[in-house]
């Protein structure tokens, strides 16, 4: 670890980060770089064992060797008590999740940690909320519930919404160098404070909105832009099915022009943020008695899109002589390529899909060992040889970079002929010469 002075504003100062997960594992990374005294706060004993060991954030470069370095030093302390965090800290940056459940915007552990802070929570405090929310939720719920302390937020406590736009796998790069932070404040008091913090961690600088709704709006859109473009993605690749074109090529041409970005189609869209954030607009619409009629389309090409590549792959089946106990090799679990995170990963669609058809399905990850969410007979493994053996069918579903390197030798231990979906276009079709290939947007 870099050994800093920390700046005088938080010089003397314990910061408290809620949640060290994806976000807030290489967040309280980075404030520990820039020399700050962190106290981590996570509910799981689990992982906050790991920290102490040295074992987290596998997938994440740098983030345990300056836990453990930091842990040396008594720059670092770990506790789940959240409300002893708040009473012992002087600024405190939420980073849990806020999910979907049952598609629904599920606020209960934002609301949970907004509690224990309250409990702790002393004149002069700083509170910086982090998770992508519905627009509105820090003002007109967190701030709230962090005045039932009997302190008012900007005379007393300053309150800062400050998204954080990470790609997992290299989060403390983006967080130190790659983006600049987004902030805004409840009041002008807030809104300085906010840009001189965050200007600390960011090398790329602040960019400061008017508003704490704003700011929460532009996470959410980020993640609308996205995935509104997958769909459209998606469908031109039906259209090219139909049409007998390659998506690919008409892809690359068209992007030469600078106005056009077409996006990468796929198996689906997974993980916590893309396909949750137009959720967040979509149900805050709908209160209003809006229909956002692109982005709730768009959300149903995506989610639909498990469903259209099996259709498409079990077409492979077609002339097979073996009709019956089918084996499908599902190739990757995470939600997309080369990450540990499966949630919301398509391939649990994909794989559920396979399952109604009544076929038997193993499913290959390199990063994801255990799963608890997959069905007690689908066997999860590292070893490929191991999950496509007697496969009458290879599904690629993630992008992992590993599997671009793969050729017909490596799938030997399958059923002939070897038959794949490469639902990701990850394959180097010049390795499966003797094979039938099909890949998403080639005819
Ligand atoms: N993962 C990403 O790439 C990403 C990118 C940008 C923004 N975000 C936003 O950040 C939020 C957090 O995402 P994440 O990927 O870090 O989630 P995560 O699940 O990886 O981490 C969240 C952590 O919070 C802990 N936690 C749960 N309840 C708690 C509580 N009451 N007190 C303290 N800790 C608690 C969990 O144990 C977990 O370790 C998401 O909701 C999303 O809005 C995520």
């Amino acid at each position: 670890m870099t050994k800093k002075k920390p700046a005088s504003i938080i010089t003397n100062k314990k910061i408290a980060v809620y949640g060290l997960g994806n976000v807030g594992g290489p967040l309280a990374a980075a404030w520990l770089r820039a020399g700050a005294n962190v106290i981590g706060v996570d509910v799981s004993t689990k992982l906050l064992t790991e920290i102490r060991n040295g074992e987290s954030h596998k997938k994440e470069p740098f983030i345990s060797e300056i836990f453990s370095t930091a842990l040396k030093n008594n720059k670092l302390s770990l506790t789940s008590d959240g409300i002893q965090a708040s009473k012992d800290s002087q600024i405190k940056i939420v980073a849990v999740p806020v999910a979907l459940k049952n598609n629904k915007i599920d606020l209960s552990i934002i609301i949970t940690v907004a509690q224990n802070i309250t409990r702790g929570l002393k004149k002069n405090d700083t509170v910086i909320i982090c998770p992508s929310l519905p627009p509105g939720t820090t003002e007109k719920i967190i701030l709230p519930i962090l005045e039932k302390s009997k302190l008012k937020g900007e005379k007393d406590f300053c309150l800062i919404y400050n998204p954080e736009r990470i790609y997992e796998g290299r989060a403390l790069q983006d967080i130190e160098e790659n983006y600049p932070a987004i902030v805004s404040g409840l009041g002008k008091k807030s809104t300085d404070l906010a840009q001189n913090l965050l200007s600390l961690i960011s090398k790329k600088g602040v960019l400061t909105m008017s508003s704490l709704a704003t700011a929460e709006a532009e996470k959410l859109f980020e993640g609308v832009y996205r995935d509104v473009n997958i769909a459209l993605a998606n469908e031109l690749v039906d259209f090219c099915k139909d049409v007998g074109i390659n998506y690919w090529e008409a892809r690359k041409a068209a992007n030469s022009q600078p106005y056009c970005h077409l996006h990468y189609p796929g198996t689906g869209v997974g993980g916590l943020c893309i396909p949750v954030y137009p959720r967040f607009v979509i149900e805050q619409a709908a209160k209003l008695g809006k229909n956002m009629k692109i982005t709730e389309f768009a959300r149903k090409i995506n989610d639909d899109m498990p469903i259209q590549c099996v259709k498409d792959a079990i077409r492979l089946l077609k002339n097979n002589k073996k009709t019956k106990n089918l084996k499908i090799a599902v190739l990757g679990l995470g939600f997309r390529g080369d990450v540990t995170d499966s949630r919301l990963s398509p391939s649990y669609a994909v794989i559920n899909e396979f399952r109604k058809k009544k076929l038997r399905v193993s499913v290959h990850d390199p990063y994801i060992l255990q799963d608890d969410d997959l069905p007690s007979n689908v066997e999860l493994s590292s070893d490929l040889g191991k999950t496509i053996h007697k496969a009458d069918l290879i599904f690629i579903s993630t992008d992992h970079k590993q599997y671009s390197k793969l050729d017909e030798s490596s799938f030997s231990k399958a059923n002939k002929p070897l038959l794949i979906f490469d639902g990701r276009n990850i394959l180097n079709k010049n390795n499966f010469n003797n094979s039938k290939l099909l890949t998403i947007g080639i005819p």
